[in-house]
């Protein structure tokens, strides 16, 4: 750890002259936020105070009672479509205008900072935040973080680079431990972080509620500080997530400024106390008060008076990102599009209450909202509109035969179906990755009386598709927001071409996945045994045939890759390579490709996935027209973390630059040979499994990767409960179950009774799994912070 010595510190600080005036308690204060949203405003010291929003699809500005579920009111905002969609646009213009566009919105409703991006591997389709974040690949995620970070930037607003890091899964998120080998870390886990913070620039970082190997985030000093700081040249500030510090003192040490929201001040005395008694250095108070300070200067200048956002214009753009983020899977005899006079049978509940965005703290109350029936009305298209099945997921069989008549008078059912929202929310992971059999059952019975199907996919992450034969087309629109309704009809019609591309794979069936046998397993500890495997990394190394791969996406044209050329055929380490390429429309149609570049090691010194995704460009087309897509490669696109070295590496031999359309549809490839001094990991007493991925990797194989034992989780027993356990925790003692059951019936009191509120469930699984001292973080109130410790010394005494 580096220790600021204190004269050096006071001198280099920015803001010296309005510290010099604060005490030590203001200092403190300043360090935590006043309430939900906002930072303490103090005219003593001529400080204002700046006010924070979600997030990453949208503003959700809460005028009255603030919550970091989404669940009481926001000011109407744009609904764009949520990062599983957006991403699948590959188009980084289209983010940063998104990012602009929330950024106005921000300026409108006067919000300082925004809450995003997300940009978090999505390492299990089961995570049920998986929405909320790009890609299961770095690159992809980090590219289109930066670029939404620079679009609200741009604009004199700030942003918030979420969940700082190892944030993979939201069963036990407040309390869980990602033990992750170094080099995974830095290839995978901390990449995605780094592009954007290096390229995106924003104003704050927020730090997750897990630990990384044992440490919260919030006292990381390896992350926050070492990583982030040191290494990155962070020089924003580190806020928590809502309730995520753990630690406030060692918080200071690593490098963390702003604890949100206020906590009722819990953890003050604590550190004035430990400045009083020399265990922390006031150097690190002032340190972060300095940094506060900047940033409010900053974000008040970016400050717009009187600013109006264009409500109209937003909502095309929201719909704009719908189109390009929509991915056409199927089109068997090219069904689609259909014509506007064709029957129409659309079915579906889906379709009509219509499922956009996802649950929790990204909740946007939207400016309007355009449903699939909506678009269709509003196409004048000929059709009619039935559920098929309750929005539950539960089956109707009246609805099923309504569907069935529906169809068989038709020329094309289009059915919708997908995750019904209780599915897929922010704090709780999905059980499984179908869809509810009922949605199943529907399509069958109408593919049966007629098969012109096309399928509307709706949800947030991957499901399984052994329901393909049942449909010629699938049309995967993801949450696209508020203009979903206006985006599908055009894709149908084919006035819009489809040019989306999964940034994540499909694969054939959940335990084809890389950590389906361990994942939500020890929720506590979740153990990244398969390493830098992850996505389409593991799947093609693994042999594995996946549904849909990453990067795959139809179109209604076709495009012709030719004339591959590399600037060198032999390089030396650090030097840059230009790849070329040229992509012809070859359709009928006005189109757009996402040209993707891999690199594929063929060093054979290192254990490494056999291609990895190093650029990305979208070009847009019209019929018989050709460009030349161009790329830069660089150091990191050849590299490996070398853990060894603690350094990035580039191995001397031969690589191959592939071009392609998808990780499994390569076009275009080419040799290069690298000169370099680096010498290999000595990757011997590795276990095989990192070699052949044959299986899967146990503990003992994990701990020779990781390079310690780990210990199973252990529950804390009696004796040994403390304010980081959760009420869940202690639900076998008197006390514990007491309180559990007294939160939870208040709670279902607020619901009306209905233990099937998709909003009850959601606070239910969060309340009873948060650590308790984090609970009463976000609830604000310090007396439950008693109540707490009061249980935890009754439920140790039992
Ligand atoms: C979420 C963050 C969000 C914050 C404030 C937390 O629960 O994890 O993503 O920004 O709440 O709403």
């Amino acid at each position: 750890m580096k220790l600021i010595e204190r004269g050096k510190a006071m001198s280099s600080l920015k803001n010296k002259n309005i510290i010099d005036k604060m005490s030590l308690e203001d200092k403190v204060k300043l360090c935590s936020g006043a309430d939900f949203w906002n930072t303490e405003e103090m005219d003593e010291y001529g400080i204002g105070k700046i006010s924070m929003s979600d997030g990453p699809h949208g503003l959700r500005k809460q005028d009255g009672v603030g919550d970091h579920l989404g669940i009481n009111d926001s000011v109407p905002a744009t609904c764009f479509p949520t990062a599983c969609c957006s991403s699948s646009t590959w188009n980084v213009d289209l983010l940063e205008k998104m990012g602009r566009a929330i950024a106005e919105e921000a300026l409108e409703y006067k919000v300082d900072v925004v809450l995003g991006p997300g940009v978090n591997i999505k390492r299990n389709p089961l995570c049920g935040r998986n929405f909320e974040y790009f890609s299961e690949d770095p690159y992809v995620a980090g590219k289109l973080g930066a670029a939404w970070i620079k679009g609200v930037e741009g604009q004199g607003v700030g942003t918030s680079l979420k969940h700082f890091a190892g944030n993979n899964q939201e069963n036990e998120r407040l309390s869980s431990d990602s033990i992750i080998d170094e080099r995974t870390l830095r290839e995978i886990y901390l990449a995605p972080f780094e592009i954007a913070v290096k390229e995106g620039k924003p104003k704050t970082v927020m730090c997750a509620y897990n630990k990384i190997n044992g440490t919260y985030l919030s006292d990381n000093n390896y992350i926050l500080r070492d990583i982030l700081r040191d290494e990155w040249g962070f020089d924003g500030v580190v806020v928590t997530d809502w309730g995520a510090m753990n630690d406030k003192i060692e918080a200071f040490k690593a490098g963390l400024e702003l604890e949100m929201p206020s906590s009722a001040k819990m953890f003050d005395k604590m550190v004035i106390d430990a400045v009083n008694d020399g265990s922390l250095s006031e150097d690190y108070v002032n340190e972060a008060v300095d940094r506060i300070l900047s940033l409010i200067k900053q974000c008040t200048l970016g400050r717009r008076e009187n600013f109006k956002f264009n409500r109209e214009e937003h909502h095309d753009l929201a719909k704009k990102i719908a189109i390009e983020g929509s991915v056409l899977l199927k089109n068997e005899n090219n069904i689609l599009p259909f014509n506007k006079d064709k029957k129409i049978a659309l079915i579906g509940a889906l379709g009509n209450d219509v499922r956009y965005q996802g649950a929790g703290s990204s909740h946007i109350n939207p400016s309007k909202l355009i449903s699939i029936v909506d678009g269709f009305n509003k196409s004048r298209v000929n059709f009619k509109y039935c559920p098929g099945y309750e929005m539950n997921g539960d089956e109707n069989i009246e609805y099923v035969n309504e569907a069935i008549e529906l169809a068989k008078s038709s020329d094309i059912s289009v059915v919708v179906i997908g995750l019904p929202s209780e599915y897929e929310s922010e704090g709780y992971d999905r059980q499984h990755m179908r869809i509810p059999d009922s949605h199943v059952k529907l399509l069958e019975e109408v593919y049966k009386v007629n098969n012109n199907v096309v399928v509307i996919l709706l949800g947030g992450s991957p499901v399984e598709v052994p329901w393909i034969d049942s449909t010629k087309a699938i049309l995967n629109m993801y949450l696209s927001g508020q203009a979903v309704g206006d985006a599908c009809i055009e894709l149908l019609l084919g006035n819009e071409c489809p040019s989306g591309k999964l940034a994540e794979t499909y694969p054939i069936k959940y335990e084809d996945n890389q950590c389906s046998h361990i994942y939500g397993i020890d929720p506590r500890q979740a153990e990244y045994r398969e390493g830098i495997y992850v996505g389409y990394r593991y799947y093609e190394k693994a042999n594995k045939n996946v549904r849909f791969p990453f990067g795959f996406g139809l179109s209604y044209t076709t495009f012709e890759y030719s004339n591959l050329k590399v600037s060198n055929s032999k390089i030396n380490e650090g030097e840059k390579l230009t790849v070329k390429c040229s992509v012809k429309n070859t359709g009928k149609v006005f189109g757009a490709e996402v040209v993707q570049l891999y690199v594929s090691d063929k060093t054979n010194l290192v254990y490494r996935p056999i291609k990895e995704l190093k650029g990305f460009k979208k070009i847009f087309l019209n019929p018989g027209e050709e460009k030349e897509v161009d790329f830069e490669l660089d150091e990191r696109s050849f590299a490996y973390y070398d853990v060894k070295s603690k350094d990035w590496k580039v191995l001397q031999g031969k690589y191959e630059i592939l071009l392609g359309a998808s990780s499994l549809d390569i076009k275009l490839k080419a040799d290069v040979e690298v000169i370099s001094s680096s010498e290999s990991l000595n990757d011997d007493n590795l276990p095989e499994w990192y070699f052949k991925l044959q299986g899967y990797p146990t503990r003992k194989d994990f701990e020779k990767l990781y390079g310690k034992e780990i210990k199973p989780y252990k529950l804390p027993a009696k004796g040994e409960y403390d304010l980081n356990c959760s009420l869940n925790d202690l639900r076998y003692t008197n006390a514990g179950s007491m309180m559990l059951e007294q939160m939870r019936s208040n709670m279902l009191k607020g619901f009306g009774g209905d233990e099937n509120n998709q909003e009850f469930i959601f606070l239910q699984a969060i309340t009873s799994t948060t650590p308790m001292q984090r609970l009463a973080q976000q609830s604000g109130d310090s007396e439950l912070y008693e109540t707490f410790k009061g249980i935890v010394q009754m439920a140790n005494k039992e």
